[in-house]
């Protein structure tokens, strides 16, 4: 893993753009895995200004982590409607290109497998973006006694539903599922972007990367991945 420390948030999220943006010039029709969360938004706003000045996605294309379960592509908590709003709606992406999990689909199972066999047909993931959560899940695979490892419906844990709960009104409004990339997904990627900031995360990321590779703390699957650069500000690595 190459460890990239950055002096704060700002600075992660340049370093974190300019890692993708690298990728999409080296190769324009790269699929790209993103992620949503407040740690990226800094980057796709990095993207948008590289955007304005060439940065060239018409020939990208993307796949996002997760979406959460009941949540319709318009609601303003639905993570569709967080990635036109902070990144598809300002470059010049071609809409068709972008994917995520349908979180209306009827049948989260079939969605599931759709989903899983959409990726493969693109040929996989050329650079997965990922964040952590408080508990080391990445996408929405929360601590378990196993890692589970396809596209798969997920029931989120109280402790993510809390620290999701600031962007809704009151935690009873959180989704209680969502269907997210498994592990296996994710790491089959060929490269990862793992961007990680604030005081909040040093614990985990401690956990995550020197810790033993344990489902419990999902994050920790990453240190079998041959190609893992994490960018990580001052505060993130306090613990390390
Ligand atoms: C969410 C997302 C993750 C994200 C994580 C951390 O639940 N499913 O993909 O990495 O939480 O989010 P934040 O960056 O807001 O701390």
């Amino acid at each position: 893993m190459r460890i990239i420390r950055t002096k704060d948030y700002a600075e992660a999220s340049a370093v974190a753009a300019e890692l993708m943006a690298a990728q999409i010039t080296l190769k324009p029709d790269s699929v790209i895995g993103l992620a949503t969360g407040s740690t990226p938004c800094g980057m796709y706003a990095n993207l948008v200004e590289k955007c304005k000045n060439g940065l060239d996605f018409s020939a990208v294309t993307t796949v996002n982590l997760d979406e959460y379960v009941g949540l319709p592509a318009e609601h303003e908590q639905s993570y569709r409607k967080f990635m036109n709003t902070n990144l598809f709606d300002h470059v010049n992406i071609k809409p068709e290109n972008t994917h995520l999990p349908n979180g209306m689909a009827e049948d989260p199972e079939a969605e599931c497998v759709r989903y899983e066999a959409l990726i493969n047909s693109l040929g996989g993931v050329d650079m997965q973006l990922l964040g952590i959560g408080h508990n080391g899940h990445i996408g929405f695979n929360e601590p378990s006694d196993r890692f589970v490892c396809d596209t798969n419906c997920i029931t989120l844990t109280a402790r993510t539903i809390e620290a999701n709960s600031r962007f809704f009104s009151s935690a009873d409004e959180v989704p209680k599922r969502a269907l997210s990339m498994g592990i296996r997904t994710i790491l089959r990627a060929k490269r990862i972007l793992l961007l990680i900031t604030g005081t909040d995360k040093a614990e985990i990321l401690k956990k995550a990367v020197y810790g033993p590779v344990t489902p419990e703390v999902p994050a920790s699957i990453l240190q079998m991945h041959p190609d893992v650069t994490l960018v990580a500000d001052a505060d993130a690595l306090s613990a390390l």
